[in-house]
């Protein structure tokens, strides 16, 4: 007998994972259960939704936390066969505990490239919105108008929430639309285009953001329609920009040789393509990727590359510094200079494993000023800071961490979005929202000025501490 299961919504994902629970118990095969959300229901007289008897409350069985993480994020993909997919996979994992590392297995590869494919959706969301102003003054509203192919909307709308936190915004789709008052989030039916309005003053400003930011000599046309989609373009201001920047894109690079003479810049560092990739790992290499051609403030002017954050794509503990050093700079990676140094050994003293943490800066470009050979190392500013916080909330979105440990007031600042004052809250545990805490302490190059050797070793020993604080929170999830 088949059974039909249908969904509160397209992205009910509690409710699949009850129904596929009770079916599973009840040992009802996959081939016979029809799946389907509510509000798809193909004509009037189509059948009832089954009603599952309780299940055996005494029987149970358990799947690896890997599988309900990849359902709930390949749930939200288009197609209208993947309920029935997870519910598959879950029916083989019940045989199969290492299904999931099958990695040729048609089921898992499938459920493995939609994962793969929300994700993306979700990046290009959160890169291709763009909001238009209406109303003036205390009405100010923010409306963007989107088209994912996936049902992410719900997925990236805590992104907008965070880096649009004091602005009242709108994000309407075709499929369900996103709110934010200031205060809470909430959702409404997708709407159609004709509702978000066209033409506003923050138009112009995008454009001549992008203008300025448009490099001629960097100008890759297909890298850039991979990265920025046709389908986008009629949703972005600057998208009328492009055609006349690549026309003139030849004749501007030209005019750029001529005007000046730069040291050679180094190559991008390009992460070594793994033999299985996982799907978190895709969309930290593709924010890597991204944030190398960053341009949002000057910084990327004098300094050799983007230094991105490095470590797993999913950790417990991110840590976060101020910028990238000479050193760092050269290398394209964090913290690989006295301060990575004076780290290393910090964190190896309180039991921490660097490999198994996430190491990223606040401002992701070396700044520093000239000095005959040497380039002295400058203090970011706030505007900096700002430009660049984009980067940190999308690793943090990425990596997911429980604890972010801010590391000096540049970090801080970047992970509270304000200046916060270190002596006041160091070595706290601090709520920063999404069940996620904070610890905020001392840079470790601060230590490497010290002059006084008392203080020093007091402050080295104080600076353990903190990282103790921070390696509970690994260990207490080790022994969960
Ligand atoms: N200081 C930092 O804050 N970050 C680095 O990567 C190196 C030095």
């Amino acid at each position: 007998m088949t059974r039909h299961i249908i969904l509160d919504s397209e992205t009910d994902f509690d409710g699949w994972r009850s129904a596929a629970r009770a079916l599973a118990l009840h040992d009802i095969a996959p081939r016979d259960v029809v799946w389907r959300a509510s509000g798809n229901e193909p004509d009037l007289f189509a059948p009832a939704a089954a009603v599952l008897p309780d299940g055996p409350h005494d029987l149970t069985f358990n799947v690896p936390a890997q599988f309900i993480e990849l359902a709930q994020t390949a749930i939200l993909h288009r197609d209208p066969e993947r309920f029935a997919l997870l519910y598959r996979l879950l029916w083989r994992l019940r045989m199969n505990h290492d299904l999931l590392d099958i990695a040729t297995d048609p089921d898992v590869v499938r459920v493995t490239d939609m994962v793969r494919a929300v994700r993306r959706d979700e990046h290009k969301m959160h890169a291709f919105v763009r909001f238009r102003e209406i109303g003036r003054e205390r009405d100010t509203h923010f409306v963007a108008w989107f088209e994912p192919e996936h049902h992410i909307v719900e997925l990236a709308a805590p992104f907008f929430m965070r880096r649009f936190a004091d602005m009242n915004w709108s994000i309407l789709t075709p499929y369900i639309c996103a709110h934010w008052d200031g205060h809470r989030l909430s959702f409404t039916p997708g709407t159609g285009r004709d509702e978000a309005p066209t033409e506003d003053r923050l138009e112009d400003v995008w454009r001549s953001y992008y203008a300025r930011i448009f490099n001629p000599a960097r100008l890759k046309v297909k890298a850039m329609q991979t990265e920025m989609p046709k389908k986008y373009w009629r949703n972005l201001p600057e998208a009328s920009l492009i055609k006349s920047l690549v026309a003139n894109a030849s004749r501007a690079s030209r005019e750029m040789i001529a005007a000046e003479a730069t040291a050679p810049r180094k190559p991008q560092q390009r992460e070594q393509p793994m033999a299985r990739k996982s799907s978190s790992h895709d969309s930290l290499s593709s924010l890597r990727e991204e944030a190398a051609g960053c341009r949002a403030c000057h910084l990327w002017k004098d300094a050799t590359q983007t230094v991105f954050g490095e470590g797993p794509a999913h950790v417990q503990v991110m840590l976060v510094g101020e910028q990238p050093g000479d050193k760092e700079d050269l290398a394209g990676k964090p913290f690989v200079g006295p301060a990575g140094q004076m780290l290393d050994r910090a964190l190896k003293e309180a039991g921490i494993d660097r490999k198994k943490v996430y190491v990223t800066n606040a401002v992701k470009h070396f700044k520093f000023v000239p000095r005959g050979k040497i380039r002295l190392h400058q203090k970011p500013n706030t505007p900096e800071i700002r430009a660049c916080r984009q980067w940190y909330e999308r690793e943090l979105a990425t990596i997911n961490p429980e604890l972010v440990v801010a590391m000096g007031a540049t970090a801080a600042q970047s992970v509270f979005g304000k200046i916060t004052p270190i002596n006041k809250t160091r070595g706290r545990l601090i709520d920063i929202g999404d069940g996620r805490k904070a610890l905020v302490t001392v840079h470790p190059s601060y230590l490497l000025r010290l002059p006084d050797e008392d203080a020093r070793a007091r402050e080295y020993e104080r600076f353990i501490d903190d990282l103790k604080t921070a390696a509970t929170q690994l260990h207490r999830d080790k022994a969960a």
